[in-house]
């Protein structure tokens, strides 16, 4: 019989053992920041209509034009599997009335995105988001309190020097001047861009400023920069979000050329990594964001202004691996039971079962026969308390239980074994 070899699909990866480990401390911080900050979670399906996303994103993004897992239902709806999860969370808030509630409306989810991307270090194409929104307010407070938030993420992740780019790409009334400034700078060096600039002049011009070949980025360094054709109140807007963020202390450089890759973006735009960035560079940017208030109109409602960001999770592990992070697992306090005989067996099963309604966290072998290997495992595991049963224990009732740092053991009643355990785990 010839073996199949099953693999994942392409650019798709499985979670197992440590790095479910890692994936777990980065979703249990989130989780910590976004209860302190008042976001509750929410949960979209996985599929949405592909229309949302051409709207949302943008035709002449790479997301929609090359990166978009599309599939037609036997209705012959068009499907797409979300490429990220803005667009999403906008359409739950607008679907659910959250207009109605207090504004904004803050929201954090965490989850796989697909995107048809090349597959190369930190990009793959199934990876996991945890995403923030602020949703129904225009206040700068709030795009310095998205950034501050993205930026306690990885700090508490354990990263250190971490620092915001940033940028403000106004409205589209002040970008109308910019392009325009933009293409007639353009206008006789078209031909020494790479061949996506060359299509991105045409399409989506803005996109030629984030371009990372270093070709483009040198005829770039002489091109007008956005930040000096802001209307009043996209630059007043952008002034202030810089003095929140100088208030709270939050290192950030202005970057004149980070435009983001989507279009639902305008005023402030942002992206977080290391003063450091060598890792950085070969994986691509931890977290990226902005404010939003042009979805709205993309979706034809009423105005919504919004801000938030998502963080990679695939690219924070294998930084957090790189740079060595200890992930500081609280040591495991419970007990080992080892069961020797099938009686023993029986009692054993029992006793897990009442042990975990007093709460009592339970760690056995319990398809294993043998005692040694039984004890090897709880030695593994660090457990500082065992319970022995054996035929004779089984019989009577009682159980062994062994102090692993003293050695010390003594035999205790099974009724009044929860309370002897609760004696010795602190
Ligand atoms: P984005 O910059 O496309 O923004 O993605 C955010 C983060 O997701 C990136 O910084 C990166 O860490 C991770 N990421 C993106 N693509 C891949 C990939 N192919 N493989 C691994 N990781 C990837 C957004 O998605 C926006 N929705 C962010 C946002 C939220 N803006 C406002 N609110």
């Amino acid at each position: 019989m010839t073996k199949i070899k099953y693999q994942t699909v392409t650019g798709m990866h499985d979670v197992f053992g440590r790095e479910q480990i890692f994936y777990d401390k980065v979703e249990e911080v989130a989780r910590k920041i976004a209860n302190f900050y008042s976001f509750q979670k929410i949960s979209t399906p996985i599929l949405e209509d592909q229309d949302l996303f051409i709207r949302s994103v943008g035709e002449g993004t790479d997301i929609v034009e090359k990166e978009m897992f599309t599939l037609k239902t036997k209705g012959k709806d068009l499907l797409v599997l979300r490429p990220e999860g803005t667009a999403s969370v906008f359409r739950a808030y607008l679907e659910n009335g959250m207009q109605s509630l207090p504004q904004p409306v803050k929201l954090w989810y965490y989850g796989p995105f697909f995107r048809y991307e090349r597959p190369q270090a930190g990009r793959y194409r199934q990876f996991w988001q945890i995403g923030f929104e602020l949703i129904g307010d225009a206040s700068p407070v709030l795009d310095a309190e998205t950034i501050l938030i993205a930026y306690n993420l990885l700090k508490d992740l354990g990263f250190k020097k971490v620092v915001v780019n940033i940028n403000s790409i106004g409205c589209e009334e002040c970008r109308k001047d910019f392009k325009k400034a933009l293409s007639s700078f353009l206008k006789n060096k078209k031909e020494t861009l790479c061949s996506d600039c060359k299509r991105r002049a045409e399409t989506n011009i803005l996109r030629i400023l984030d371009c990372k070949n270093p070709k483009c980025q040198q005829i770039l360094n002489e091109a007008p920069q956005i930040v000096d054709y802001l209307c009043p109140d996209c630059k007043n807007h952008f002034k202030q979000v810089l003095e929140f963020l100088e208030e709270i202390e939050i290192p950030y450089k202005l970057d004149p050329f980070l435009v983001r890759g989507l279009d639902y973006y305008n005023r402030t735009v942002f992206e977080i990594g290391f003063e450091e960035n060598k890792e950085e560079e070969a994986i691509g940017s931890l977290i990226g964001g902005g404010r939003y208030d042009n979805l709205s109109k993309a979706l034809k409602t009423d105005f919504v202004p919004a801000v938030g960001f998502s963080m990679g999770v695939e690219r924070v592990v294998s930084l957090m691996k790189l740079k060595e992070i200890e992930l500081n697992l609280k040591k495991k306090q419970g007990v080992f039971i080892v069961q020797v005989g099938d009686l023993a067996k029986k009692k054993a099963l029992r006793m897990m079962e009442e042990l975990r309604k007093a709460k009592i966290d339970v760690f056995e072998a319990i398809s294993k026969d043998s005692m040694k290997l039984q004890l090897t495992k709880a030695n593994k595991l660090a457990i500082n308390i065992v319970l022995i049963i054996g035929q004779q224990e089984a019989l009577n009732n009682t159980v062994i239980l062994k102090d692993m740092v003293t050695g010390k053991q003594s035999t205790v009643k099974q009724e009044n074994i929860a309370k002897e355990i609760k004696k010795r785990i602190k």
